[in-house]
């Protein structure tokens, strides 16, 4: 499966630390925010990415990730040449899909849980419709919201509602079999003029195919649309990793725990960034035969 990593917005809501940088590429802590949407495409097993930005970010972007071999990846580059919604990724990566099925993230999304981990695999392999993770919360009208039934089926979906009509809110991760694009053509931009993700997912429901993972207590998903969100995420991640000794979100030690790096390409990662942290982390799990960071 394909993934795709949408690093898209104006950001208006983070000016003006958004003014000359993307979003996505603010730290969480001790690495840019896209780090963590990215590593849950890899813990999914998705090694082929479109990086999907503005002409403005996706120098940065090239910059740092290149064509993805250093960690065992192959990225693509896709230019969105004016933000109008989510949804409109999708006919963006028609080429790159080739008719296929994604995985498809958004580039502010932080979630955190070894329960977590466990459903992408699942969620990857899952040959038809649409697989979307709902997440309860206290603030639903900031979200596409979602109500389900007692046996958890979805029975209807609202982009940001005034009154919400149930607790539980879509996350910015979806997995789409192959007719997402055509889906994506159809629809026609809302009130607020952006081509909403939630009318995708309402065609799915609509033809019977959405299938809604709700994940329960002990999952963390983070929002990091204000200040005080990026603030809260990061001391979230600083303070499980200063706690574990272990590094949330290491795309490098990932990529080695799964193969798809050797030992000298770790030790090169870890030697490039020596003087910091990450890179000792790294240098670290290079040396680690074994044991404890095998605990994603
Ligand atoms: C977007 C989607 C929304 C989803 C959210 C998850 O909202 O439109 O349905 O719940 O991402 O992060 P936005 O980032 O545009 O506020």
């Amino acid at each position: 499966m394909k993934g795709i990593l949408l690093a898209g917005g104006a950001g208006s809501r983070l000016r003006p630390s958004t003014n000359a940088v993307s979003k996505q590429l603010i730290p969480i802590y001790d690495k840019p925010m896209i780090y963590y949407p990215l590593s849950v495409l890899m813990l999914a097993g998705v090694r082929e990415i479109a990086l999907i930005s503005s002409p403005r970010d996706l120098p940065a972007y090239k910059n740092l990730f290149g064509d993805g071999a250093q960690l065992g990846l192959k990225f693509t580059y896709i230019e969105q040449p004016r933000p109008q919604g989510i949804a409109q990724a999708l006919p963006l990566a028609e080429d790159f899909l080739a008719g296929g099925p994604c995985a498809f993230i958004l580039g502010d999304n932080i979630f955190y849980g070894r329960e977590f981990a466990k459903l992408l695999p699942d969620a990857a392999s899952a040959a038809k419709g649409a697989r979307v993770f709902a997440y309860h919360v206290k603030n639903p009208q900031n979200y596409g919201t979602v109500r389900l039934d007692r046996n958890f089926r979805p029975l209807k979906l609202q982009e940001k509602p005034k009154k919400p009509f149930s607790p539980w809110a879509i996350t910015g991760l979806y997995f789409y079999d192959n007719n997402a694009v055509k889906y994506a053509k159809q629809i026609k931009p809302s009130a607020r003029g952006e081509l909403e993700i939630t009318d995708i997912n309402r065609l799915y429901l609509k033809s019977g195919a959405l299938q809604v993972q709700p994940l329960g207590r002990g999952i963390a998903w983070l929002d990091t649309g204000t200040h005080e969100g990026l603030i809260e995420a990061s001391t979230f991640i600083h303070m499980l990793e200063k706690r574990q000794g272990l590094k949330i979100a290491c795309l490098e030690a990932i990529a080695y725990k799964k193969g798809w790096i050797s030992k000298k390409t770790l030790t090169a990662a870890a030697r490039s960034m020596a003087g910091s942290e990450y890179g000792a982390y790294l240098a670290a799990v290079a040396k680690e035969i074994g044991g404890k960071y095998d605990i994603f």
